[in-house]
């Protein structure tokens, strides 16, 4: 079995397009990838060739097929230039079951599935409905015009996320910088290295600190269950951190964005407050933030929609492009709040699809809801080319977002 990215098969196109790819403008997917066949073939930011897949289909197919390992912290990154010694010697260590195969992956994922259900989370929507609220206060306090990504969308997911695990969120300076550092799409060796053992340091001393006095949190619970070491816990917790705010962060900033630009679906919205959920679910369709992943790499030879992938080939999911496939909604490119089927990718599929997609909807629901209805008049404070976009990150929104009311 050859497991190196140098197999990946030559494909002797010119003009091959590179992941990943840049987005037209706020909202819509690249360009580029208009018009292509559910798989087709691409060349990656490290330079391998490899496939691209845009059909909603055959995503699917990808994501649920056991010979396209999510392991890819064993060959060269195929999406960025972080290069294959500092992974080989680390990786993202035990524990970060994203980018593990089953068995292992079940082994951590297991213990932390109870603690994610629709009914857990539905139990924690009175106290995320709190956190909107504190953090509403802290926007309108912060004055007119004000950034709504550092006074509400970074706050709401980051406080919420620190308390389910039991991290104290006063010393949040200590992660969300490294956080954001992980996700830049031009990470060198040196600085995954400092972002990673930044984090490690901070959840290294939480553990111990946990270990000493338990409480009724999330670590403390894998501490009690005996079945994980302290390096997986970090591992894990890390994970959770990083997952856990940096995605629904963007979805709260992004999805204002495109209301605001969208006079009759905000207007729609604030109208019928019954359509919230439809919105949530359109919305993580439409805007499709995860840019730069899922990607897997083929353990085997195998195929995608008839597309033969030999062993060692990455395949790319470009989850902006199968939310937009014609076969999957109507009208694919146009935002509809009201939309009642809205199938899509946003949480991926298969063994690794979000553990935390019961929360992210609640505290999305609970976020625009609670913007919509405290800010009435609520408006950008820039021109909409002017808000500064994540084209340099994995995970796609906006760095700030100037608002006023
Ligand atoms: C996995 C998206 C919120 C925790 C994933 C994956 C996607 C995703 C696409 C699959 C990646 C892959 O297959 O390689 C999102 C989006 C979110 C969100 C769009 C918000 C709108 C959250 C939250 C948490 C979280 C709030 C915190 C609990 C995780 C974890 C995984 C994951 C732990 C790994 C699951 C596994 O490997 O089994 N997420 N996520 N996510 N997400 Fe989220």
């Amino acid at each position: 079995m050859n497991t190196s990215p140098s197999a990946a098969p030559s494909i002797p196109t010119p003009t091959l397009p590179r992941y990943p790819l840049e987005r037209a403008g706020h909202l819509h997917p690249a360009p580029s990838l208009l018009g292509l066949p559910p798989v087709s073939p691409l060349r990656f930011a490290g330079g391998a060739e490899g496939l691209l897949v845009t059909g909603f289909e055959a995503a699917r197919a990808v994501l649920s097929n056991p010979l396209l390992s999510a392991e890819r912290w064993r060959g060269d990154d195929p999406v960025r230039p972080v290069p294959r010694r500092v992974r080989e010697r680390r990786g993202l260590g035990p524990g970060a079951f994203l980018a593990t195969d089953d068995p292992e992956h079940a082994r951590y994922r297991t213990l932390l599935t109870g603690q994610f259900t629709v009914r857990r989370m539905r139990a924690l929507q009175p106290r995320v409905e709190q956190v909107v609220e504190h953090c509403l206060d802290g926007l309108e306090a912060a004055g007119r015009p004000a950034d709504l990504v550092a006074h509400f969308a970074l706050p709401v997911p980051s406080l919420i996320i620190c308390e389910l695990l039991g991290v104290p969120y006063t010393e949040r300076d200590r992660f969300q910088r490294a956080s954001g550092t992980l996700l830049r799409q031009d990470l060198s060796a040196e600085s995954f290295d400092a972002a990673v053992d930044a984090i490690d340091a901070f959840l290294g001393e939480m553990i111990a600190a946990k270990r000493r006095s338990p409480d009724d949190d999330l670590v403390s619970l894998l501490i009690a269950s005996g079945q994980v070491t302290d390096e997986e816990i970090c591992g894990m917790c890390r994970l959770l951190l990083v997952a856990g705010h940096e995605t629904t962060m963007n979805m709260l900033s992004l999805g204002t964005f495109a209301l605001l630009n969208d006079p009759e679906q905000l207007a729609r919205l604030r109208a019928d407050d019954d359509l919230v959920p439809f919105a949530v679910e359109e919305l993580l369709r439409y805007l499709a933030i995860v840019n730069a992943f899922p990607v897997r790499t083929a353990l085997e030879d195998t195929e995608i929609a008839g597309v033969p992938v030999p062993a060692g080939t990455s395949v790319a999911v470009s989850v902006p492009a199968a939310n937009r496939d014609p076969a999957l909604v109507e009208d694919p490119d146009r935002l509809d709040v009201g939309r009642r089927r809205s199938s899509h990718l946003a949480f991926g599929y298969g063994i690794h699809q979000c553990l935390g997609q019961h929360l992210a909807r609640i505290e999305l629901a609970a976020g625009y809801r609670g913007l919509l209805r405290r800010f009435p008049a609520l408006r950008l404070a820039v021109p909409a080319d002017a808000v500064p976009l994540r084209s340099d990150m994995v995970i796609y929104g906006a760095h700030e977002l100037p608002v006023t009311w």
